[in-house]
């Protein structure tokens, strides 16, 4: 367990966001999926302002964590919904997408600013929506489809595996994240908690899973803000 109090000495540099969240060695290698979720929650478990947006939840030292981690991975897996709703533009990284039901437009952020220079989107989804995927959006991103009728996540990070991406970082939201822990693939969740209190609004996860089996591996606080490593127990028999 690390354990930094707020010294004052100024912000976390990209450098020190590696050493404090490091990678396992055998997802830096590739040779095991390594899945770690980040997320951003009001000091009452809110996860979005009353705009609807987790940026009116955060504090500067979050947003500039934020920023480091997804510079510092193979692929940012986020839920169509988070997507949509925090208009979502390609990265350094290649952005893979879940979604159930395809509704993309082209018009999205992510399709409409892309360039040649940007990583290709990937669209995780199922066999049955890819089967009537619109012409402009095989031609925007590489679709994945994994599960007849509903995402089977297990199979869709083999895939991105398969692909050379073992190092995946989530971005949420709370639809995707409960999937992943239903699934027992998440390993990790960076929880940053912030003094602000929103009362109601979308929280963590969606609905009551059963009890996690969680230990908090690190906590530091940083410029009034706290944050956290969670680390999710393997699945009994993985
Ligand atoms: N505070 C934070 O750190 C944070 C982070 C992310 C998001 N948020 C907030 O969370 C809210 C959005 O919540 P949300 O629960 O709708 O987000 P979400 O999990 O990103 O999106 C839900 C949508 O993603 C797709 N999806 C998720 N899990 C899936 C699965 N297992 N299989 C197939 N499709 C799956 C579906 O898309 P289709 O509808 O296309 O089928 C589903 O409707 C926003 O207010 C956003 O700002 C906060």
């Amino acid at each position: 367990m690390e354990i930094v109090a707020d010294t004052g000495t100024g912000p976390i540099t990209d450098v020190d966001v590696r050493r404090l969240y490091a990678w396992p060695e055998a997802a830096v290698t590739g040779a095991a999926t390594w899945v770690r979720c980040n997320m951003v929650m009001s000091l009452d478990g809110v996860i979005a302002g009353p705009d609807g947006q987790s940026a009116s939840i955060a504090t500067p030292i979050d947003k500039q964590v934020f920023l480091a981690l997804r510079r510092d991975c193979d692929v940012i897996l986020v839920g169509a919904g988070t997507a949509r709703t925090e208009g979502y533009r390609p990265a350094a990284a290649p952005i893979a997408l879940v979604t159930r039901t395809l509704d993309l437009h082209l018009d999205m952020p992510l399709f409409a600013q892309a360039t040649d220079a940007t990583p290709r989107t990937l669209v995780i989804t199922t066999d049955e929506a890819a089967a009537a995927a619109p012409a402009w959006l095989l031609d925007a991103a590489d679709l994945l489809p994994c599960g007849a009728s509903e995402v089977d996540l297990p199979r869709a990070l083999a895939e991105l595996r398969r692909r050379g991406m073992a190092r995946v970082h989530c971005e949420g939201g709370p639809a995707l994240m409960t999937s992943l822990i239903a699934d027992h693939v998440l390993d990790e969740l960076l929880l940053t908690v912030t003094p602000v209190l929103i009362g109601a609004g979308p929280r963590l996860v969606h609905e009551l899973i059963g009890a996690a089996d969680a230990a908090f591996t690190q906590v530091l606080t940083e410029d009034g803000t706290l944050l956290l490593r969670v680390a999710f127990a393997p699945a009994v028999g993985s």
